[in-house]
């Protein structure tokens, strides 16, 4: 046995893989006296949620109701939304609130000390808690704080997980189960063996596999693509969400202006002033993001511009720095005052609604492997995620994992005996430029041929350039050592091609997924479901 693999071996009660709101939760919510691993592949705060800017949807306000937040949520969700999965979110609403509280969370008060609701397309009430304009860092700070201080929690930072283990993959004669997994320390580039009985896999989206997008580097879709690998099902990865208003400029990659300003009375213009929006949906504005985003899309199309205008100059500019003052700030520095210049703004890739299949514990189709958060299908988003119900389903099924792993832990669990990583059959990489232009080509197939408007041609041309881009991906890890980038790119490479595969399944248009050959409503309500090859039947998931 290689000597230096002793300590490249670690045994856990539970491996949570990601330190965002969904992975966070989790480790939070579980017994003090379970033996947690927390992996982020890079700091423990670089994560989407530590982006959010808008806030946390829940029913909080005695004019609100849990019935007016599950029809908001299935109408922006174009009706394909699972009603289980929705009630159980919106009811989980306020004990995650109540979570965020007990953990520190500081959220922006209004004048009677109570929880200041700010409002987001789709939304029929103020139901939004907020930090102002930077929820995402409160939240994410706080909770990266309280986790530090576990004493059962160990964190690895800079850890990129690799590859589920499996007993179906040792071949062990049983329903398949979860064993742990593989990750690359990026530091030594040696690659760990993390042993558990349970595994959350809290990875984020795959909005990185569009040229122009919100996310941060982080998502890559490592979840969705280690749980298909594993074989698990995954579902409605057509649903691609573009978020309408992202800034336009040269100095700033990837920043969103919140839809919070909307919801505060910004308006959408184009560059004669005229306010667009009217044209095409009576909310205008606060129409549900696909609408706004086609809207965008369409205008800036029609017109040859490379942007639309968002305008918040009409509100009083004390109203605007109380309210923004993260954006009033960085667009200052980027020359633009809010408060008297309109901002440029185009749609960017944002969100997955898609991913692993789970059930209302949020355990997907392996025994002991779950999937929470923006790697999840938990069926809440349907076609098109409403604002902010995102963060909430992090808080809902992370706790709703804790129950459950709690329930169906055992003391004497003994881990089977799994090979250490083996790369004695591999070579260092002599050309990383394959790698880059890889990437490159792969993110601008998805945003030209998969994007905001579809059709079957775009898609077919996609999945052809996919397929070539796979091989070769698949070549290059077989016989290279592995590096974050190689792992990354064979992951978001498999997510692109559910991505097309799923978008050719759908034959109409519904919320996020519009093509230009099926442009109507199919009569029936159906997700896309893709099954890999190693799917086993006898499995624990009970949502279908
Ligand atoms: P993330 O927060 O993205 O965390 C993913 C974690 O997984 C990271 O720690 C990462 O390092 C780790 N990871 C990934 N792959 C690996 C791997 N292979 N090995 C080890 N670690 C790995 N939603 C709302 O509800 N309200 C908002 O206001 C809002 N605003 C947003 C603003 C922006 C700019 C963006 C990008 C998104 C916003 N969203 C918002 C969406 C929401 O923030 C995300 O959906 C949510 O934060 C996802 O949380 P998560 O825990 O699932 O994933
Ligand atoms: C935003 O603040 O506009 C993002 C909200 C979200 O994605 O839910």
């Amino acid at each position: 046995m290689d000597m230096s693999n002793l300590n490249t071996t670690h045994q856990f009660d539970v491996i949570i893989v990601g330190s965002g709101g969904a992975g966070l939760s989790l480790a939070l919510s579980l017994p003090q006296h379970f033996k947690i691993a927390v992996l982020a592949k890079s700091t423990l705060t670089e994560a989407s949620t530590f982006y959010a800017q808008g806030g946390v949807a829940a029913v909080l306000d005695e004019t609100d109701s849990i019935e007016q937040h599950i029809d908001d949520t299935m109408i922006a969700g174009a009706h394909l939304c699972e009603m289980d999965a929705v009630k159980q979110t919106v009811e989980g609403g306020k004990p995650s609130v109540d979570f965020l509280l007990r953990q520190g969370v500081q959220f922006t008060l209004d004048e009677q000390e109570q929880l200041h609701l700010t409002r987001e397309g789709g939304h029929s009430q103020r139901r939004i808690i907020h930090a102002a304009d930077a929820t995402g860092r409160a939240i994410s700070t706080t909770l990266v704080q309280r986790v530090q201080e576990q004493q059962n929690i160990t964190i690895f930072e800079n850890f990129i997980a690799i590859d589920l283990i499996t007993s179906q993959k040792l071949g062990l004669n049983e329903s398949n189960r979860t064993l742990g997994l593989y990750a690359l320390d990026e530091k030594t580039q040696k690659v760990h063996s993390f042993l558990a009985p349970f595994t959350a896999l809290a990875c984020g989206g795959a909005m990185k596999a569009y040229l122009y997008t919100s996310n941060p580097d982080i998502a890559t879709g490592d979840g969705m693509a280690m749980a298909y690998r594993a074989g698990c099902r995954v579902a409605n990865m057509e649903f691609n969400q573009f978020h309408p208003t992202c800034l336009y400029h040269p100095q700033a990659r990837s920043f969103l202006i919140t839809e919070a300003m909307r919801g505060e009375g910004a308006y959408l213009r184009l560059p004669d002033g005229e306010r667009f929006m009217l044209r095409f949906d009576e909310r205008a504005e606060l129409a549900p993001r696909d609408i706004v985003a086609r809207a965008i899309d369409y205008e800036i199309k029609r017109l040859g511009i490379r942007h639309v205008w968002l305008d918040i100059t009409h509100k009083p500019a004390e109203f605007v720095k109380e309210h923004f003052p993260t954006l009033y700030a960085r667009l200052l520095e980027l020359g633009i005052d809010i408060t008297t210049d309109m901002i440029p703004v185009v749609p960017a890739a944002h969100y997955t609604c898609g991913g692993v299949m789970v059930d209302e514990h949020s355990q997907t189709d392996i025994a002991g492997l779950y999937a929470i958060g923006e790697t999840s299908y938990t069926g809440l988003h349907g076609a098109n995620r409403m604002a902010s119900n995102s963060l909430l389903e992090c808080f809902v099924y992370g706790m709703v994992a804790a129950k459950h792993i709690e329930a169906h832990y055992t003391a004497d669990y003994s881990s089977p005996d799994v090979p250490a990583w083996d790369d004695s059959q591999v070579t260092n990489p002599d050309e990383d430029v394959v790698i880059l232009q890889n990437w490159d080509e792969l993110r601008a197939t998805m945003w030209n041929y998969v994007g905001i408007v579809r059709t079957t041609k775009r898609l077919e041309r996609a999945l052809h350039r996919i397929e070539m881009l796979k091989r070769e991906i698949t070549e290059y890890y077989q016989d290279y050592q592995v590096s974050k980038n190689l792992i990354e790119l064979r992951n978001l490479v498999l997510v692109s091609e559910m991505i097309v595969r799923c978008a050719m399944q759908r034959k109409e248009s519904r919320g996020l997924h519009f093509t230009l050959d099926y442009p109507e409503l199919a009569p029936e309500l159906r997700k896309t479901v893709l099954i890999p090859p190693n799917f086993q039947v006898e499995t624990p998931l009970v949502n279908e």
